[in-house]
């Protein structure tokens, strides 16, 4: 199996890579952060209460997400490989995603962090927010905070997989075809070091 780990702040482009990905390498993508928006666009109360804490930049309890990703690797054992997208986020994520896994005499393939500066987050995120109607990219301050969210609990995830030699850093600026060429190149040679 392929399991990636698309790693990134807000705004570094996981979702536009991810799309690439999946046709590329037919994998099965498991966003988080989509699966809450369905959960909100659904109504269920796990939505709702998802949806305080999504709309101020702030991170939904490990449990939660956790569950969701649970879920999703049981509907999906027939899948070639998973793309994991804006999960995991914390280090008992990254945790609870290995041992999930192992369940499935999986693992993690490896890590893929696209890396972007601050200000070039926040541009997308505001720029993406004039069309999106997503609440979180509406106004500077949740952009902002969101990032600020990311540096302080979501960030030590890279040191969690560099632990294991899974981390692998990609520049996010450029050409979103350039950026896709990179983090393919990096994919194969996971893959031949692993064979
Ligand atoms: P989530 O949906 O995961 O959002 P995010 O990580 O904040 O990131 P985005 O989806 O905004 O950015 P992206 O990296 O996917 O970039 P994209 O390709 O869209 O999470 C939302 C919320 O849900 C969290 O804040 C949290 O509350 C909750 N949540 C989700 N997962 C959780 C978890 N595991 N634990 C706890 N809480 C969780 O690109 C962004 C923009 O830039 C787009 O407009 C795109 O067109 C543009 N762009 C992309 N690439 C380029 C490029 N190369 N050059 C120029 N523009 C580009
Ligand atoms: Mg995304």
């Amino acid at each position: 199996m392929l399991n990636l780990v698309l790693f990134g702040p807000p705004g570094a482009g996981k979702g536009t890579q991810s799309e690439k990905l999946i046709q590329k390498y037919n994998l099965v993508h498991l966003s988080t952060g989509d699966l809450l928006r369905s959960q909100i666009a659904a109504g269920t109360e796990l939505g709702m209460r998802a949806k305080q804490l999504m709309d101020q930049g702030l991170l939904v309890p490990d449990e939660v997400v956790i569950g969701m990703i649970d879920y999703k690797l049981r509907e999906n054992q027939e899948a070639a490989g998973f793309i994991f997208d804006g999960f995991p986020r914390t280090v008992p994520q990254a945790q609870a995603l290995d041992q999930l896994l192992a369940q499935y005499n999986t693992q993690i393939t490896t890590m893929i962090a696209l890396v972007v500066d601050d200000a070039e987050l926040i541009r997308r995120l505001l720029k993406r927010g004039e069309t999106s109607g997503r609440p979180d990219d509406r106004d500077e301050t949740t952009a902002r905070r969101r990032v600020s969210v990311y540096n302080s609990e979501t960030a030590p995830v890279a040191d969690y997989y560099n632990q294991q030699q899974k981390y692998i850093a990609v520049d996010g600026i450029g050409e979103i075809g350039e950026i896709f060429e990179l983090i393919c190149q990096n994919i194969e040679t996971a893959v031949t070091k692993t064979a």
